[in-house]
């Protein structure tokens, strides 16, 4: 009930937005920009470099309009979900070679397992790359594991660190190179099957969280972590539970997109660093509509991080040269373009500001559906924040039991 109440809030909440939510801000400016309440763009123009900081991090400076701020409070209240607390220290030599990213989420992912899979004895990772998870869960809980992942690759990296890395009781786990789809297949199926069995998916990309969901309905135990939104389909993958079904959001892929931006509070330098790609992006826009309007919109692409640095010239004549596209301006003329449309395109910024806090709302929707999905299978299920932001933002956990 719990969820399904969260649900239909923060449907009530989103709904009424959805023209802001669901259309680009770039690709469809400048109705976009026309779409939002004059008094939060106003507001928004109103913030000094502090102020604009502060909204990118869900706080509103000075005297919002009060629709703003009471839209923030709600979505900060209803995507508040309890943390996982506590970590399974992993040692030096089990660390060894990964990433301080990598060794968060398995400590925490641990940590996280040991007390919810006592009856817990064998195990599958849907997704399971180079096997990190895979090999700790096999050597600290002693389960059997099968790791499937699609990229061979991935898998022979894996097995060279268990053998560099040996267990002295023996490793109970095996790699399988497979591509998991929905449908039958009935040479994995099974390890997903059985109240003993365990089936993990850490960060699952787009809609292969959803089929180790369906392949798990006999599993004892699941535990799904989402990421990359933006590879869903609409209405293939959401909604995919009776409820969400019942109150269904309109998601775009552009609402998609949106939902992989929520992000940790940036630091000062990352945020400036954002502006100044925003201003190099936008600006660069608003020249080849006007230059090239034959054109409709013309994706700029992601440009070295060094251009961004220098002068607008510079860069728009790199994007342009990729484009084959020829602007018949000086670099002094590129220039006093840039500096001619900053109110626009500051304007824009502010817009994607204020979108952005529709992400995280978003991401919990996708996420609440799919845990409403397993209590619609039976299970008793969790939805915890396990990874911090900062390290691991696609940090939601859905935790499936049978016998909780
Ligand atoms: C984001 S990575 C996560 C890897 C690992 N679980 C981790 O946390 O480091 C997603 C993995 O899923 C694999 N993958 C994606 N789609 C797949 C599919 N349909 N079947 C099997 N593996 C798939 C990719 O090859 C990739 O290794």
């Amino acid at each position: 009930m719990y969820f399904q109440a969260r649900l239909e809030a923060l449907t009530q909440q989103l709904l009424p937005w959805a023209p802001l939510w669901s259309r680009s801000i770039l690709q469809g400016w400048p109705g976009s920009g026309a779409a939002w309440p004059e008094d939060w763009l106003a507001y928004a123009r109103s913030l000094d470099e502090a102020g604009e900081r502060q909204l990118d991090q869900g706080a509103l400076a000075g005297v919002p309009p009060p629709s703003l701020a009471a839209l923030l409070g709600a979505l900060q209240e209803l995507t508040a979900l309890p943390w996982h607390e506590g970590l399974h220290a992993l040692t030096v030599a089990q660390t060894q070679g990964l990433s301080a990213k990598k060794t968060h989420e398995l400590e925490r992912v641990l940590a996280l397992l040991a007390p919810r899979t006592r009856f817990i004895h064998q195990a599958v990772d849907i997704g399971g790359g180079m096997g990190h998870l895979a090999r700790l869960c096999a050597r600290t809980f002693g389960w059997t594991f099968h790791s499937i992942d699609r990229d061979a690759a991935l898998q022979d990296k894996g097995r060279r660190w268990l053998t560099k890395t040996p267990s002295p009781g023996g490793d109970t786990l095996c790699f399988i190179q497979a591509s998991v789809e929905d449908g039958i297949q009935p040479g994995i199926d099974p390890l997903f099957s059985g109240l003993d069995r365990a089936s993990i998916g850490l960060h699952t990309c787009g809609p292969l969280a959803l089929t180790q969901i369906r392949k798990s309905q006999g599993a004892g135990f699941v535990l799904n972590i989402g990421c990359c939104y933006d590879k869903l389909e609409a209405p293939r993958d959401y909604p995919v539970s009776r409820f969400g079904g019942a109150h269904p959001l309109p998601f775009t892929p552009h609402a998609l997109a949106l939902t992989t931006r929520g992000r940790h509070h940036k630091t000062e330098a990352e945020f400036t660093r954002m502006k100044r790609v925003y201003a190099w992006r936008f600006a660069f826009d608003l020249l080849t509509r006007q230059r090239f309007p034959e054109r409709g919109f013309v994706r700029a692409g992601d440009a070295p991080r060094a251009l961004y640095d220098g002068y607008f010239a510079v860069y728009a004549r790199d994007r342009l040269e990729r484009l084959g596209l020829e602007p018949g301006m000086t670099d002094a003329e590129l220039e006093a373009f840039e500096v001619s449309v900053r109110t626009e395109t500051r304007d824009l910024l502010l817009c994607h500001l204020l979108r952005d806090r529709f992400a995280r709302a978003l991401e919990v929707v996708l996420v609440l559906d799919r845990a409403i999905l397993l209590e619609e299978l039976g299970f008793q299920v969790e939805l915890l924040q396990l990874f911090d932001p900062r390290l691991s933002p696609r940090n939601l956990a859905i935790i499936a039991s049978r016998s909780a």
